[in-house]
């Protein structure tokens, strides 16, 4: 019984009903209608739901179709799904901060990054899952994903190019592929990523963002520069940790931290569940997963700060 219990250990017995281990729980009085149950949900609904009608949670449940029966095969597909949510949900906060920068409202944008960044630490979360696997549960059903690897996912490669991590040869895989899926990744191969946005709002707020940066070819992959380095030093040396502008460079900072982390729990959940071996997209796996681990997104934030 809850401290707050006002009748005593006995209380009036109108008032209790016995609970499953014995306990008593209060119920309504008629006596004193502030002591009423609180009003139930409805029940009664024709055709669907409105919550199904909303989050189409019927169909999200008819788009678990293992290749397999082994269990193990199930929240791999289950979490692969979730991650792709995920990174669909991340560009998209990230596409809103860039529309709040180009109207220059960096309190807007900052919003959005912050969230982006929560939305981060839960997909990153998601690796738990892949904890238990070991070779012989990942080499259960392996075979069966045939060719199908996570390098294919256009999602991921969309927050890439966000990232300023352009290669057209990334593009390939989906070239052939029906739908609008090409033509979108196509678009944000060719707009300027994150960093772009964040660089033009920088120049207009007085930084000395080099003509050549602000310029440069936007499908090429973002390449760190010592002009966009010495601002960032003057950036920190002339702001306050409250201060907006310091607060989208941590916000930056976090952003590339957490899709760096991504990559390290997915080499690690990798090493885990098959070693050294070739991936099922026909690379080397491990090997080549490690020479993308090196790359830093938003270069020059993380060099500058040996000079600050
Ligand atoms: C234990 C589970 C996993 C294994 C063993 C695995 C294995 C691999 C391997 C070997 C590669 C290199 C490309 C290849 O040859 O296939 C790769 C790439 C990739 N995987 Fe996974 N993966 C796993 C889980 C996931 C999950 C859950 C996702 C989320 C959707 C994912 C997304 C990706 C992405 C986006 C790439 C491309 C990375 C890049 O381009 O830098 N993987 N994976």
């Amino acid at each position: 019984m809850g401290k707050g219990y006002p009748y005593g250990k006995s209380g009036p017995k109108s008032m209790r009903w016995p609970g499953r281990n014995g306990q008593t729980a209060l119920m309504t009085s008629r006596r004193n209608p502030s002591k009423r149950s609180p009003a139930a949900p409805k029940v009664e609904f024709e055709d669907t739901t409105p919550y199904d009608a909303y989050v189409r949670a019927s169909t999200l449940a008819t788009l678990q179709r293992t290749a397999t029966d082994e269990p193990g095969e199930y929240m791999f597909l289950v979490c692969s799904q979730i991650m792709e949510l995920y990174f669909n949900l991340i560009a998209f906060e990230w596409r809103t901060a860039q529309r709040f920068l180009r109207e220059d409202d960096l309190s807007e944008a900052l919003v959005a990054l912050r969230r982006a960044n929560d939305h981060f630490t839960a997909l990153n979360a998601s690796w738990i899952s892949f904890r238990w696997m070991t070779p012989p549960d990942f080499n259960a059903f392996r075979e069966a994903l045939g060719e199908a690897s996570g390098f294919q996912s256009f999602l991921y490669r969309h927050l890439e190019f966000l990232l300023g991590f352009k290669d057209p040869a990334l593009l390939r895989p989906h070239k052939n592929v029906a739908g609008d899926h090409y033509a979108e990744l196509l678009a944000a191969f060719e707009a300027p990523s994150l960093y772009d946005d964040v660089l033009r709002y920088l120049a207009r707020q007085g930084y000395a963002i080099p003509a050549e940066v602000l310029d440069r070819e936007l499908s090429a992959s973002y390449a760190a520069h010592a002009g966009v380095e010495d601002a960032w030093v003057e950036l920190y040396g002339a702001t306050g940790r409250t201060d907006p502008l310091r607060q989208l460079a941590e916000a930056l900072t976090d952003a590339a931290q957490q899709f760096s982390d991504w990559r390290y729990w997915h080499l690690m959940a990798v090493r885990r569940a098959m070693g050294a071996k070739g991936g099922t997209g026909g690379s080397a796996g491990l090997a080549w997963l490690e020479r993308s681990l090196q790359r830093q997104a938003f270069p020059e934030l993380w060099s500058a700060r040996t000079r600050i």
